[in-house]
């Protein structure tokens, strides 16, 4: 049976509510930076959210990633989500099934591929910027950084254009309405017009979109059916706009707090594709899950079968144990440091979006810096933001000054 609050001892309990403490909506990311300075332990237990584990060290989370056989990743969320249709590929998969996967997603996105999407990638920033930019004053987030991830997002996989309002809409209802009820019903939206999706694209036969080269894909003579495309589809919608946003802007806070550093990337704009990956690390977001499958010992810490492991990659990412100096932005560390980072997870689930992530997350914060000369926050209004396993931002008011 899974760990019951009662049998915690009580030199591991803590009262942090990852989804709905109050302080998450008014700075998410701050919120879970002052449970890290509170926090000596390297994991402890709270019973909000139907009872989890939240680990706290780099290195326990990293076993606990890189063991997909002890700490499986069906089902996703906080709490876990046992009624998620259809099971998310492949992300909900098991160790043997997930490899088979993995071989044929892997050359959907690989460098190479990824590389030559650059071009379209820039002009739908550049489109979309120029527009928001056209005022002193804007909210980054409603205007920016949801809009760029959901166009590039529709291009590459084929889908309507003229949906993109409607995309954005399920997509926010999905991760953000109120009741899992209405929750579930989104998701049911998205996965029904994904469906159809799939089916119109087996219809025309070929072409260079993501949804046809998933039909496409073969290894050694195997190939998807057109449910597993359907499921594979129906999680890079998840997947593939919202942590776009979040990951945009998270760094574009950072960037309005902290005008000097944000006056370098202005006078530089290309630093930002060395600096992308400390700007992931100190922006990380994602509170990653894991359920035990059986009863464990990892690191004098007892994990019984079904519990609900949970990883948040903005305190793992910031581990003074990993990361020396670990709140400075410094991209003078070491590679082997650097990579550590748990913005895109670990083991074998660790996001396969990556390049394609980095990619529209540099061009678009390229571009934005070519352009303006400052940037703030704007004075007399918040900024929003939500917990969850998906932290982020939900409004996002800056003042800017363009760049004659
Ligand atoms: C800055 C943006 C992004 C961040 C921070 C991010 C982060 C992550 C993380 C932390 C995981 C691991 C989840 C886990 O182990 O439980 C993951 C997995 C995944 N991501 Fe991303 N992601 C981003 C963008 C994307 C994009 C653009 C795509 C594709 C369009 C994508 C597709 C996926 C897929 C398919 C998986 C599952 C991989 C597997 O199970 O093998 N992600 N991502």
């Amino acid at each position: 049976m899974a760990t019951q609050w009662q049998d915690v001892p009580e030199a591991l309990r803590c009262d942090i509510d990852i989804v709905a403490d109050p302080e998450l909506a008014r700075d998410p990311q701050g919120c879970m930076l002052a449970w890290l300075a509170a926090e000596t332990r390297p994991i402890a237990y709270t019973p909000h959210n139907g009872g989890h584990w939240i680990i706290f060290s780099h290195a326990l989370a990293h076993k606990v990633l890189c063991d997909a056989r002890n700490f499986g990743s069906f089902p996703i969320g906080v709490p876990a989500n046992y009624q998620q249709r259809p099971r998310l590929i492949p992300l909900e998969s098991g160790p043997d099934e997930h490899r088979r996967y993995r071989r044929l997603l892997l050359p959907v996105f690989q460098p190479a591929v990824v590389q030559k999407m650059e071009a379209s990638v820039r002009q739908q920033a550049c489109e979309v910027l120029d527009q928001a930019l056209a005022q002193p004053s804007l909210d980054f987030l409603a205007e920016v950084a949801k809009p760029i991830p959901t166009r590039v997002f529709a291009e590459q996989m084929g889908l309507e254009v003229a949906m993109l309002p409607q995309f954005y809409a399920w997509e926010n209802g999905f991760y953000r309405a109120p009741t899992l009820e209405q929750r579930l019903e989104y998701g049911q939206r998205i996965s029904e017009h994904l469906a159809e999706v799939v089916a119109r694209h087996r219809e025309e036969g070929a072409g260079d979109d993501i949804v046809h080269l998933l039909l496409a894909a073969e290894v050694e003579g195997e190939q998807l059916t057109a449910d597993e495309v359907h499921a594979i589809a129906y999680l890079l919608f998840l997947a593939g706009i919202d942590t776009v946003a979040s990951m945009l802007s998270l760094t574009m806070l950072q960037f309005a707090r902290q005008p000097q550093q944000y006056a370098g990337f202005h006078g530089n704009p290309e630093s930002i594709a060395e600096s992308i990956d400390e700007l992931l690390r100190l922006n990380a977001f994602i509170s990653l899950n894991r359920i035990c499958e059986r009863d464990i010992e990892l690191d004098g810490v007892h994990f019984s079968a079904g519990d609900n492991v949970v990883i948040p990659s903005a305190i793992t990412s910031r581990d003074p144990a990993t990361f020396s100096a670990p709140d400075r932005f410094d991209i003078g560390r070491s590679r082997s440091e650097l990579n550590q980072h748990h913005a895109f997870g670990a083991g074998a689930h660790k996001c396969i979006g990556l390049h394609l992530a980095k990619l529209e997350v540099r061009v678009v914060l390229e571009e934005f810096c070519r352009r303006v000369r400052r940037v703030s926050l704007s004075p007399g209004k918040d900024i929003a933001g939500h917990g969850g396993t998906t932290l982020g931002l939900d409004r996002l008011p800056l003042e800017i000054e363009l760049a004659q």
